[in-house]
């Protein structure tokens, strides 16, 4: 199945993502606010990271544009933008461009205002998630990858022997069959399909214990394994 996407974020998320699908044969465009601005970048990320123009370099096959041109492209639209601005960007991807579409949340509400680690700007009651369903509710939204480092994401069998974890929510089951192939293209295998957009909640609150463990374990390749 070649299917064209587009990938809202040009972080280590939306770029690991990006050239995965591209790897698997998929059409990909990846948006940004302002793509000149960001292939004039000279300076590595905050995380130290190359800058776009050098990955860019790497992956011809990637094209960049704007968010509003990532989603139009997009069959399927990934929103990989950081979670306090993340309907921000949707909203500059634009509405029109989302209907219809399956949208696939890997953000995370981090409020990083006050240091480090950060806290989570939405919780318990409610989630980024359902945020984002309300606000585009022609969109299929389906929250998953989220729990675990942008590297692992893509490639599961990087922690060998270790059958683990990734989490499914949304309320369109045929939208979440949908990510549950493209999931399982990426090697997942242990996939539970959670429930309803609601159930976010309870992987967004995963977050706080993923970031002490990276704490504890000084090292970001490590995911859930739910053993039942
Ligand atoms: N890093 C990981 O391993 C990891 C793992 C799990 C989940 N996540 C989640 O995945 C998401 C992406 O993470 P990331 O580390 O790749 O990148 P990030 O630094 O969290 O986000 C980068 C993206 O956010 C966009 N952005 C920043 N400010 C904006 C604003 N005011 N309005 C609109 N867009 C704005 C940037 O746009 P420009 O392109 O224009 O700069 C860029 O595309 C986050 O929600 C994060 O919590 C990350």
């Amino acid at each position: 199945m070649n299917v064209r996407f587009g990938i809202l974020g040009t972080g280590v998320v939306g770029k690991t993502i990006a050239a995965r699908l591209a790897s698997l044969g998929h059409d990909v465009v990846i948006g940004t606010r302002d793509p000149e601005e960001t292939m004039s970048r000279t300076e590595p990320d905050p995380y130290g990271n190359p800058p776009f123009g050098a990955w860019q370099e790497e992956h011809p096959e990637v094209r960049l544009g704007t968010f509003g041109e990532a989603a139009a492209h997009g069959e399927i639209v990934v929103n990989a933008t950081a979670g306090g601005v993340s309907l921000q960007a949707l909203e500059l991807a634009g509405e029109t461009d989302l209907n219809g579409k399956v949208l696939i949340d890997i953000s995370n509400p981090l409020d990083f205002s006050r240091g480090m680690p950060p806290t989570l700007l939405v919780s318990n009651t409610d989630s980024l998630g359902e945020q984002i369903q309300r606000r585009f509710p022609e969109a299929k939204v389906v929250k998953t990858l989220h729990t675990m480092n942008a590297y692992l994401m893509v490639d599961p069998a990087q922690l060998a022997g270790a059958e683990h974890t990734v989490f499914v929510s949304g309320d369109d089951a045929e939208a979440k069959a949908t990510v549950t192939e493209l999931l399982r293209s990426f090697g997942w295998t242990d996939i539970i399909d959670l429930g309803d957009i609601t159930t976010a909640r309870g992987t967004e609150m995963l977050l706080p214990v993923w970031l002490r463990l990276f704490g504890a374990l000084q090292e970001p390749i490590f995911n859930f394994k739910v053993v039942r």
